[in-house]
């Protein structure tokens, strides 16, 4: 795609085009792929993103099932429910909304989530499965960063990686994809954090800059090289518009860096899209394992 502003959305949208063919094909061999969303709590952001996969699975013929329990749920009886949910036959993906209620431990959570349902890729067989390159489930958001950097034209081979953040959910999954020896990765990928020094000197070596730190518009024009691809992963709400509006910023400051980038992603518009598509694929994915 050409131009400089890489759009998720229209990225996601194709996608979601190629997926919605494959959700027939399975219905007409009498598969309805299903996925159960679990929320527990009302964190309010949380709210908004299990909101948006309900709406993308009935956009695309999905079957969803949005489970909501109050803030007070016990440990115990989540991971009842998702025994319950891994032996359900018409649900395929199970997805726990992170975070948590602080009383619930996340590692045995995630745990117990069959890791053939787990369409998250946080199950630690699957994130084994990824490092190696075998076959399984890629986390939604760093798979959904390769395929924005393949389908905008700025493959991933050869090219170094900064990636700027070291969580589970983003930093060390981007890591692990894009080192892969495989079509579409073969990076040379660093991973810088929030301990790492000369992280200036670091960035701008860079030829593509994957920024997930959580802080907004931490990424300045001055920490990137002319011609840099940049990867905004970064949504941090900084207030609210007179109409309840949430304001969000990405941890880059994209008017500056992107007089110097040859191609950057928008917040929103840009990785947020790609995340609830590849959860779809995922899904879809999980659901054809069945045949
Ligand atoms: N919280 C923030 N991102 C994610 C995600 O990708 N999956 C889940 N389950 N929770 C999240």
């Amino acid at each position: 795609m050409a131009g400089k502003i890489i759009s998720g959305k229209e990225i996601a949208e194709s996608i979601r085009g190629e997926i919605k063919t494959k959700v027939d094909e399975l219905k007409g061999k009498g598969i309805t792929p299903g996925l159960a969303v679990v929320l527990v709590g009302e964190d309010p952001a949380s709210q908004v993103y299990v909101r948006a996969k309900g709406k993308a699975c009935d956009k695309l013929g999905i079957y969803s099932d949005t489970i909501k329990l109050p803030a007070e749920t016990s440990e115990e009886e989540l991971l009842k429910l998702i025994e319950k949910l891994n032996a359900d036959e018409k649900i395929h993906g199970i997805l726990v909304q992170l975070p948590l209620p602080k009383h619930i431990d996340e590692d045995k959570v995630l745990m117990a989530i069959n890791p053939d349902k787990d369409v998250d890729g946080f199950h630690p067989v699957n994130v084994g499965r990824m490092l190696v390159g075998a076959e399984g489930f890629l986390p939604c958001t760093p798979h959904g960063v390769q395929e924005l950097l393949i389908r905008s034209g700025n493959d991933p081979e050869g090219k170094h990686v900064v990636g700027v953040g070291r969580s589970n959910i983003v930093g060390k999954p981007v890591a692990g994809i894009l080192m892969q020896k495989k079509p579409g990765a073969n990076a040379t990928v660093t991973i810088a954090h929030s301990r790492t020094k000369n992280l200036t000197e670091l960035t701008k070596t860079a030829d593509i800059i994957v920024a997930a730190i959580g802080k907004p518009e931490f990424i300045k024009a001055d920490m990137v090289k002319e011609g840099v691809v940049v990867i905004d992963v970064g949504v941090n709400q900084v207030g609210t518009t007179p109409e309840g509006k949430r304001i969000l910023k990405g941890d880059v400051d994209f008017e500056a860096v992107k007089e110097k980038a040859s191609a950057i992603t928008p917040v929103p518009g840009g990785v947020g899209p790609m995340t609830i598509t590849m959860l779809m694929r995922n899904t879809v994915k999980a659901a054809q394992r069945t045949l």
